[in-house]
């Protein structure tokens, strides 16, 4: 089954292209969405949605974080994000017309299961359930689905199950600009045709599995690492934070580059690598000096920039760049360069990849 890969997450990884064009398909070669992906009673349950609450565990909580960026820059709805196994004990302020969505792989996921239930009891009824497995608890439990097609995955850390939740997310985010009058056709068209490019665009990131790999053996020696990120790549950060120490052991944290004076800079020395998103946004000025910070303490970075990004290679600074700057889609790129960053640490360091001491792929019990 594993073909000509090694281990399922590295199948799982070069993946990607193909789940996403399955979960894309149902849009076609449509120049404008309808409400009705998300279930045929979507129409009347999106219409006049002005906040929307999302609940998830893990991975699919920082695809969660990432639709908040584009669901409140987009749709100019607010959007709030909560981790799954907080939301269902907390006292909160339940409001009956936002519309709750619940980011799930498997769909079984005992925390994010109880969430939704709760929201319902708080009279919370606009469900949606974004899932990769038809007819789990999830999907039953929720008013709308919207089906992720990465087919199944077996290596514990979440791959292509995130890249095709933010494929999702996006779709969402779109139809909701467009049901609260924020979208003129001609960038609905736009967007519709950054998604259908996007298997190819991944198949790019895909080939620089070399370059990466020489990266990760350099610092899969190190105890500690520091994920950075701004917008819609700090969820990125986290993201890339968490695979890397699910499957290589090596502590790290994701952090908003802005936050790097409020503590964390107290860390770095020159046995703390620090890896940076850096595509060329209205923030890589700022990014920047950020870096600038960590150099002078001695940190190593190691910068995923894109084509047009002005960042430049010197002592202590290495630079790989994405062959495409991809906008608000940039997050389902960046992220892919990072799994293949976890992946090639944990091969260095002998862990078991797809399965990972402690760990279960599906967490159905608190
Ligand atoms: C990390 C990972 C987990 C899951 C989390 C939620 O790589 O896989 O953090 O994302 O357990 O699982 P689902 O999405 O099945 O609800």
């Amino acid at each position: 089954e594993l073909g000509d890969y090694q281990h399922y997450m590295q199948k799982e990884i070069f993946e990607q292209p193909q789940a996403l064009a399955a979960t894309l398909e149902m849009i076609g070669g449509a120049q404008t969405l309808t409400p009705n992906l998300f279930g045929v009673a979507a129409p009347e349950m999106l219409a006049g949605v002005r906040s929307v609450l999302i609940l998830a565990c893990g991975t699919s909580f920082h695809a969660g974080l990432v639709a908040r960026y584009w669901i409140e820059q987009l749709a100019g709805i607010g959007c709030s994000v909560e981790i799954a196994s907080e939301y269902r004990y907390r006292v909160s302020v339940p409001n009956p017309e936002q519309l709750v969505v619940a980011i799930s792989q498997s769909g079984e996921t005992a925390d994010t299961l109880a969430s939704i239930k709760h929201a319902k009891a708080l009279g919370m009824g606009r469900t949606l359930a974004i899932c990769n497995v038809p007819e789990s608890a999830i999907v039953r439990e929720c008013a709308l689905r919207f089906l992720t097609r990465a087919g199944p995955e077996i290596g514990v850390a979440s791959t292509k199950a995130f890249t095709t939740q933010l494929a999702a997310l996006f779709l969402l985010a779109v139809t909701l600009a467009k049901q609260n009058g924020r979208l003129a056709p001609e960038h609905e068209a736009g967007h519709l045709k950054a998604l259908r490019h996007l298997p190819v665009a991944v198949q790019k990131v895909l080939a620089l599995e070399p370059d990466i790999k020489v990266w990760a053996t350099r610092f899969a020696d190190k105890h500690h690492a520091l994920f950075l990120g701004r917008g819609h790549h700090y969820p990125i950060a986290l993201e890339g934070a968490l695979k890397l120490k699910e499957i290589s052991y090596i502590h790290a944290e994701g952090y908003p580059a802005g936050e790097l004076k409020h503590g964390p800079l107290a860390l770095v020395d020159k046995d703390m690598p620090v890896i940076s998103i850096a595509p060329n946004d209205a923030l890589l000025e700022k990014l920047k000096s950020n870096l600038k910070e960590v150099a002078a303490r001695g940190g190593e970075l190691y910068v995923f920039a894109d084509a047009d990004s002005a960042v430049d290679e010197e002592a202590g600074v290495h630079v790989l760049r994405l062959p495409e700057h991809y906008g608000l889609l940039s997050p389902v790129l960046h992220v892919i360069a990072l799994q293949l960053l976890s992946y090639h640490a944990a091969l260095v360091k002998g862990t078991d990849v797809d399965k990972p001491r402690n760990l279960a792929k599906s967490v159905t019990v608190e």
